[in-house]
C-alpha cells in the first residue's frame, strides 16, 4: 500500500478537512476524524453562520469530478454556537481528547472582520493564538481567503500587508507552533500573497479557491443559492494547480496545502503532482459527508499503488516537468500532435456526413463530397474537426502521441 505519510508535519496523509459545519465544535470534529484525515481545522468562533450546500448541475456530477459548482449560501445556515475564546478552547480540548488520535488538530485564529469590529484586534488574536495552543491545537491557521476577506466591506489594509502583519505577529506569539496561512486566489496575485506569508515566517501556505459569484436560474426568483462569497467548484482545479506549480517554479519551497474544488481523488492527486504537500477537503466534507472523504483518501492510495508512486515524495511535483517545458520543447511537442492531425484522414466507414468537421474548419482543410468528408491539402493540423466528430471518423491517439513526444524529446 502506498505510504501517504506527510513528513513535514508528521501527518498520516495529506488531507486537511476544513469547512463548517463538518469542523464546527468538538462533536463534528470528532465525527469528521472518523475518516482518518491527516488534519482537521476547527472552524473559528463568533463570526456568524455558515454552511448550507447546493450543487449545480448536481452533487453526482461534482462527486465524479465533472464540471460543477458548489455554494454554501443556501438553506438554513448552521448556527455559530461558540461565542467566546473560552468556549472555543474548551472545544479544542474536548476534540483533542476524543478525536482520532493520529489526526492533527489545527485551530483557526482571528477573522478579517475583527479588524473592523475591534480596535484591540491584535491583542485578541495574540491571546487566541496562545490559548488554543495551550488547549492542545497542533497548529494554527490564519485565513485570508473567501468568504472572510472577499466579503469585507472595507479593506482597511492592503491585502498583502495584512498577510505580512498578521503572520509575523502570530508567529512571534507562538514560535514553536506551525502557523498555516490560508490565502485567496481570486481578486489578488496569489504568488505575491504567498511571498508575503513566507517572508513573515509562515510554516505553510494554503492557496484556496472559493470566490464571489452570482448564479441564477433564468426564472430568477427560483434561484437557490444567494449571490455573494462562498462559491466553489471543480473548475477551480486547474487554476489552483497553476498557482501551486507557479509558486514551486519561482522558488517557494515551504509546504503548501492547496484547496478548492476537490470532489474526487484525481483532483486531489493533481494538487500534489503540481507541487503541494497537502490538500484541503472543504465542501466535499460538509456536503458530501465523511464517507466521501474516506473514499477520496482510499482512491488516492489505490491510484498511487497502481501507477507506481510508493509515497508522497515520489508524487509531489511529478507534473512540474510538464509545467516547466521550455517554449521550444512545447512547440516541438505540439507539432507532433499537429502533424498527426494533418496527416490523418477521415475513416470513411465511420463518417455519417453530418458536416460538423467542415463547419468548424477555418482553413478549407476538409470538404464534404456527397455524404462523406475528405481532408484536403489545405489542412494545417489545428485539430478542431477532431474534437467535434461525433463518430470518431476523425480520430488520433492524442495521449499516446504526446506521451511519446515527451519521452523522445526529454
Ligand atoms: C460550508 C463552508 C463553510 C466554510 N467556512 C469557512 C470558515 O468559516 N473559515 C474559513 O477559513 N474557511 C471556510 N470555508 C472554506 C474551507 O475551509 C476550505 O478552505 C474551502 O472550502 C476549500 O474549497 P472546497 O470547498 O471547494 O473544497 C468554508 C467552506 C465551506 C464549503
Ligand atoms: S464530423 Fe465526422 S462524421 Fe461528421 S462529416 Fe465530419 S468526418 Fe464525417
Ligand atoms: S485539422 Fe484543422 S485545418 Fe485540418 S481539416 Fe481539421 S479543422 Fe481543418
Amino acid at each position: 500500500m502506498a505510504d501517504l505519510h506527510v513528513e513535514c508535519f508528521d501527518m498520516i496523509n495529506p488531507f486537511v478537512i476544513a469547512s463548517s459545519p463538518a469542523t464546527r465544535g468538538a462533536d463534528n470534529v470528532v465525527k469528521s476524524s472518523k475518516c482518518h484525515p491527516g488534519a482537521i481545522t476547527m472552524r473559528n468562533f463568533g463570526h456568524g453562520m455558515g454552511g448550507g450546500g447546493f450543487f449545480y448541475p448536481s452533487a453526482e456530477a461534482a462527486l465524479k469530478g465533472q464540471p460543477a459548482f458548489h455554494s454554501h449560501a443556501v438553506g438554513r445556515q448552521c448556527p455559530d454556537t461558540l461565542s467566546s475564546l473560552d468556549e472555543y478552547c474548551e472545544e479544542v480540548r474536548r476534540a483533542r481528547r476524543d478525536m482520532y488520535p493520529e489526526t492533527k488538530l489545527w485551530a483557526s485564529v482571528g477573522h478579517y472582520h475583527d479588524i473592523e469590529k475591534y480596535p484591540d484586534w491584535k491583542d485578541r488574536w495574540k491571546r487566541e493564538a496562545r490559548e488554543v495552543v495551550s488547549a492542545g491545537a497542533d497548529a494554527i491557521e490564519l485565513h485570508f481567503n473567501t468568504p472572510g476577506v472577499a466579503t469585507a466591506s472595507d479593506r482597511q489594509f492592503n491585502y498583502y500587508q495584512l498577510i505580512r502583519i498578521c503572520t509575523e505577529m502570530i508567529k512571534k506569539e507562538v514560535p514553536n507552533t506551525p502557523v498555516m496561512v490560508k490565502l485567496a486566489i481570486e481578486d489578488c496575485d496569489c504568488l505575491t500573497s504567498i511571498r508575503e506569508a513566507v517572508a513573515a515566517g509562515a510554516d505553510a501556505v494554503g492557496p484556496t479557491a472559493r470566490w464571489k459569484a452570482f448564479y441564477f436560474d433564468l426564472d430568477w426568483k427560483t434561484t437557490q443559492p444567494r449571490p455573494g462569497a462562498g462559491y466553489g467548484g471543480t473548475q477551480a482545479n486547474p487554476l489552483v494547480c497553476f498557482e501551486i506549480a507557479d509558486a514551486r517554479t519561482r522558488g517557494i519551497d515551504i509546504p503548501i496545502y492547496a484547496g478548492g474544488g476537490v470532489f474526487s481523488y484525481d483532483q486531489a492527486l493533481r494538487y500534489i503532482m503540481a507541487g503541494a504537500e497537502m490538500v484541503q477537503l472543504g465542501a466535499i466534507a460538509c456536503s458530501g459527508g465523511i464517507m466521501q472523504c474516506e473514499r477520496i483518501i482510499r482512491q488516492c492510495s489505490e491510484w498511487m499503488d497502481k501507477n507506481g508512486y510508493p509515497d508522497m515524495k515520489s508524487l509531489k511535483g511529478a507534473a512540474l516537468q510538464l509545467f516547466n517545458m521550455s517554449g521550444d520543447f512545447a512547440k516541438k511537442r505540439q507539432n507532433r500532435l499537429g502533424d498527426a492531425y494533418r496527416t490523418t484522414d477521415v475513416i470513411q466507414d465511420k463518417c455519417i456526413g453530418c458536416g460538423r468537421c467542415e463547419d468548424v474548419c477555418w482553413y478549407k482543410g476538409i470538404a464534404l463530397e456527397g455524404k462523406k468528408a475528405h481532408k484536403t491539402d489545405a489542412c494545417i493540423g489545428c485539430g478542431y474537426c477532431f474534437q467535434v466528430c461525433p463518430t470518431k471518423a476523425l480520430n488520433v491517439e492524442a495521449g499516446r502521441i504526446l506521451k511519446e513526444a515527451f519521452e523522445d524529446l526529454s
